[in-house]
């Protein structure tokens, strides 16, 4: 009697056991169907209310933020492209040509450093360089402090979110927590590999799958779950217009042409592709892995030539764009 009673007891501590923890995950699951939130962050003292999100977005889509009024940030990172912008060099102002690539800014809670030069630490950190940059927006924030400090929105959120008056650190903390909530987990693959689903995706994706992850071992730069170590890396692409990557940031040789790998979320809509946007598209840049990238001096070891027959092409770019969620237009 006593076995079947301590049975029942452990059976009924285990149910309440699980909807307690399903009640934890609950929040996490809205966003994803990944058994684990990925690593995140988040500088001390984040502040992450909507307040906090709707300051950051209508910055964001400020063009005053831009010396000549005419680019805001979602002008190079345009939400519809999964925040890139479609350009191999973007738009600055006064029509300057931007120095590289506009990237995918998803994500970007889960990314421990900023830039292709991986040398920003921090996403508040990082408003600063586009801001100044003289071919993006060419601003100060002093300059865009007198054009800005008198808007009433801005005072009341500032007030509201920060307890301060419009100011340097209430704006790039705002447009880190805007930029925090762009978060995208659930594509067709997510739904197949974490999801369990198997009609989630083709045949041909898993096939790509399978080749992307062992014959090809693309997992050893672009890792699951993110698809990014984050790293810089040297995948053996050519100096044009004097672009030495990383090597540009800390002037050690071992960083030549090292640019930090990004991550292939959403990958089917943010062609062109590389920090300057050289290849159009997925086929021309599987045709630069199967070449095994050019004979650079500091490429990777991992870049190889490959042999891949046009039926494995084809199951690769499957399983890339497998990769595209269209959750996150909910946040923008
Ligand atoms: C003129 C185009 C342009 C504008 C305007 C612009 N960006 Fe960017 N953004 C880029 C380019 C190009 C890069 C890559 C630069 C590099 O790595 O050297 C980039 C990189 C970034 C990154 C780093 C992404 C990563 O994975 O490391 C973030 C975050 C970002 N931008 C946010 C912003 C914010 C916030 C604004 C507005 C304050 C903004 N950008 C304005 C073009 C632009
Ligand atoms: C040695 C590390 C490394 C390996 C291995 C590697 N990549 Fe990359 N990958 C990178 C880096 C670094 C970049 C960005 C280079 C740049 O921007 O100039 C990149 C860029 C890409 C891009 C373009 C991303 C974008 O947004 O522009 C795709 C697609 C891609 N890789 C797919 C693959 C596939 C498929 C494989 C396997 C055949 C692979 N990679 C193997 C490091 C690697």
């Amino acid at each position: 009697m006593f076995e079947v009673r301590n049975l029942f007891f452990r059976m009924v501590i285990l149910l309440l056991l699980t909807e307690a923890f399903s009640a934890c995950t609950n929040e996490w699951n809205q966003y994803s169907i990944l058994p684990l939130k990925p690593v995140e962050y988040l500088p001390e003292g984040t502040i992450e209310s909507e307040d906090a999100f709707v300051f950051g977005r209508a910055l964001f889509f400020d063009k005053r933020l831009s010396r000549d009024s005419s680019v805001s940030c979602a002008v190079c990172h345009k939400p519809f492209l999964a925040f890139s912008d479609g350009l191999d060099l973007s738009d600055g102002v006064f029509d300057r040509k931007s120095k590289r690539n506009s990237p995918s800014i998803i994500n970007m809670r889960y990314s421990p450093v900023f830039m292709f030069d991986a040398n920003i630490p921090t996403l508040e950190m990082q408003a600063l360089s586009p801001v100044q940059d003289h071919n993006e927006m060419d601003m100060t924030m002093k300059e865009i402090m007198e054009r800005i400090h008198k808007d009433s929105l801005y005072i009341t959120l500032s007030q509201k979110v920060y307890g301060k008056k419009v100011e340097p650190y209430t704006i790039t903390r705002a447009l880190a927590a805007y930029q925090r909530k762009l978060v995208s987990l659930n594509s067709p693959f997510d739904q197949y590999y974490y999801g369990k689903n198997p009609k989630a995706i083709s045949l041909d994706a898993k096939k790509g799958f399978l080749l992307f992850k062992d014959k090809f071992n693309c997992v050893s730069c672009h890792p699951l779950p993110m698809f990014t170590n984050y790293k810089p890396e040297n995948n053996g692409l050519s100096v044009i217009n004097g672009d030495y990557g990383r090597y540009r940031s800390t002037g050690d040789s071992s960083d030549f042409g090292k640019f930090k790998v990004p991550s292939l979320r959403n990958i089917g809509i943010t062609s062109p592709y590389m920090h300057d946007g050289r290849f159009k598209t997925l086929e021309e840049v599987i045709q630069h892995y199967r070449e095994g990238g050019e004979a650079t001096k500091y490429k990777s070891e991992l870049i190889k030539s490959l042999k891949i027959s046009p039926q494995e092409e084809k199951q690769l770019i499957k399983f890339l764009e497998s990769l595209q969620d269209l959750d996150y237009f909910v946040n923008f």
